[in-house]
C-alpha cells in the first residue's frame, strides 16, 4: 500500500487500547452552563501518551485535537478570558512541553447557490450562512464502552431554518473499526469523526445546491524530525447521502476545491483560545452533487462524514472507494491526496452488485 510506505513514522508508541474519559466544560466553576455553548473534552489515555479531543460551538463549531507525550497532561481553561473578546491563550494543554501536535477542524460557512443549468458548478452564491453566527444546541453527549458521541445542532434566525438545522454528530473511538452507517469510514483510536448533516432547510432558490466551507489549523511545537512523515490528517470519502438512513442509492458524489492557505485563524472560540496567530491555516470547499443529480429539495436532507486525527490516516483499501486526505507533514505542510473517481465507482457498483457494501 503506497501511502503507508510514504508516511512511515509512528508517533504513538504502543497499541495499548486507550482509556477514554469524557467531561463537559472542564473547570467551569459552578453548576450552570457557559452562555450559549458547551465545551466537551474527550481524553484518551494511552500507555505513554494522551490524546485530547475538544468539541465546542463557541463561534464556528470546531474539533480540536492535542497529542501529548505524557499520561499526566490536562486541559486548563481560563473561563473569564475564554468568554472575553480576547480569548488568546485561555485554553491550554499542560504541561505545554508535553504537547507534540495540535490541530483543529472548523466548519466555517454553509453556501447555497441556484444551479439554474443543473451543472453543479458552484457560482452566483446566495448570501452565505456564517456558522459562527448560528445558535447551537446544548451538546447532547453519550458515553458507552466503545463509542463516545455528541450531537450539536445549529440554526440561524432566518425563515429557511424554521424547521431546519445543520447538525454535527461527533464520535471518538477506543479502537479501530467502522460504523454501521454509510460511508462506513475506517476509524481508529487516534481519530474523531464528524458526520455533518443538513436537515429540512427551506432552499432559497428553485434549484438549490449547497457547499460547505471547512478550515483546518495545525501546529507542532518542535519541528518534525522527518518532515515527510504525517503528523495529522483530515480525510473523507467524496460522497454524501440524501437520506438520514441511507442505502447506496441515496449516495451523491461531492467534490472539493483545492486547499488554500489562509492568513487568519477561523472565527472559532476554541481555535482563537488555543492557537497562536501564526498557526498554519488552510481551507477548502466541499460541494455536494454533480450535474444532473437531484437538488437539495428532493429529500431535504444531506449528510457528509469527515474524519480528523493524528498520525497516519487509517486507510481503506484503495480499490474500494475514493478517498480525499488532507495531510499535514507529508513533504509539504499540507498535501491533498485524492484517489480514484467516485462517480464511476458508485455507478459501477450499482450496476454490478446492487446494494453490496462498498468495503
Ligand atoms: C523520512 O522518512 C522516510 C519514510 O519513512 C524515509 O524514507 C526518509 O529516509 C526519511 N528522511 C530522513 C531525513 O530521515
Ligand atoms: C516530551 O516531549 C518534549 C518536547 O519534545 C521533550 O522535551 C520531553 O522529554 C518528552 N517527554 C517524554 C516523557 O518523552
Ligand atoms: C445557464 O445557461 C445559459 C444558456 O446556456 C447561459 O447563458 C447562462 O450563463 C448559464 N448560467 C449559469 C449560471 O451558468
Ligand atoms: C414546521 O414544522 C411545523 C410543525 O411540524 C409545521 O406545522 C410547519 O408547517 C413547518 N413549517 C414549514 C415552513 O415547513
Ligand atoms: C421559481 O420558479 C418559479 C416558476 O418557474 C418562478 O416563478 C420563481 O420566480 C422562481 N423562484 C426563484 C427564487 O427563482
Ligand atoms: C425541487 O425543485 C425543482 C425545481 O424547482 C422542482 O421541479 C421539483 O419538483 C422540486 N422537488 C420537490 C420534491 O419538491
Ligand atoms: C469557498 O467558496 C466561496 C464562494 O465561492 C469563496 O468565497 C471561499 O473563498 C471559498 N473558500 C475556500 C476555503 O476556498
Ligand atoms: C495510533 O497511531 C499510531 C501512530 O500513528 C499507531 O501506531 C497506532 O496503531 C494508532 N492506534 C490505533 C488504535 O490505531
Amino acid at each position: 500500500n503506497t501511502l503507508v510506505s510514504v508516511c512511515g513514522r509512528m508517533t504513538r508508541t504502543d497499541l495499548y487500547i486507550p482509556q477514554v474519559s469524557l467531561e463537559l466544560n472542564p473547570g467551569w466553576p459552578n453548576s450552570t452552563v457557559p452562555p450559549g455553548f458547551d465545551l466537551l473534552h474527550v481524553r484518551a489515555l494511552g500507555g505513554s501518551d494522551t490524546l485530547h479531543l475538544l468539541l465546542c460551538s463557541k463561534g464556528a463549531p470546531a474539533v480540536l485535537l492535542v497529542h501529548t507525550n505524557s499520561t499526566e497532561s490536562s486541559v486548563q481553561v481560563d473561563w473569564a478570558a475564554f468568554l472575553s473578546a480576547k480569548p488568546a491563550g485561555s485554553l491550554r494543554v499542560v504541561p505545554e512541553s508535553s504537547v507534540e501536535y495540535s490541530s483543529a477542524l472548523v466548519l466555517t460557512r454553509l453556501l447555497e447557490y441556484d444551479d439554474v443549468n443543473n451543472t453543479a458548478d458552484p457560482q452566483d452564491f446566495l448570501p452565505p450562512y456564517d456558522l459562527w453566527d448560528f445558535s447551537w444546541s446544548d451538546l447532547n453527549h453519550t458515553l458507552n464502552h466503545t463509542l463516545h458521541t455528541a450531537l450539536l445542532c445549529g440554526r440561524d434566525g432566518s425563515p429557511s431554518f424554521i424547521n431546519g438545522s445543520l447538525c454535527l454528530d461527533f464520535a471518538a473511538f477506543e479502537s479501530e473499526g467502522r460504523e454501521e452507517a454509510w460511508p462506513r469510514l475506517l476509524h481508529n483510536a487516534n481519530s474523531s469523526q464528524l458526520r455533518v448533516y443538513l436537515e429540512d432547510v427551506i432552499p432559497r432558490a428553485n434549484q438549490s445546491r449547497f457547499v460547505l466551507e471547512l478550515q483546518t489549523v495545525s501546529q507542532w511545537v518542535s519541528s518534525p524530525v522527518n518532515s515527510s512523515s504525517v503528523r495529522g490528517f483530515t480525510q473523507w470519502k467524496p460522497v454524501a447521502y440524501r437520506k438520514l438512513v441511507p442505502v447506496l442509492e441515496d449516495a451523491t458524489p461531492c467534490r472539493n476545491s483545492p486547499p488554500v492557505s489562509l492568513s487568519q485563524l477561523p472565527t472559532s472560540g476554541l481555535v482563537l483560545a488555543y492557537f497562536t496567530p501564526n498557526a498554519l491555516t488552510s481551507g477548502l470547499n466541499i460541494s455536494f452533487g454533480i450535474a444532473g443529480n437531484a437538488f437539495y429539495n428532493s429529500t431535504g436532507f444531506l449528510s457528509w462524514t469527515v474524519l480528523t486525527g493524528m498520525g497516519t490516516p487509517p486507510l481503506d483499501s484503495f480499490s474500494a472507494l475514493v478517498i480525499g486526505i488532507m495531510a499535514v507533514g507529508l513533504c509539504t505542510p499540507l498535501a491533498l491526496i485524492i484517489v480514484g473517481g467516485v462517480y464511476v465507482c458508485i455507478r459501477k457498483r450499482r450496476e454490478q452488485h446492487g446494494y453490496q457494501p462498498i468495503n
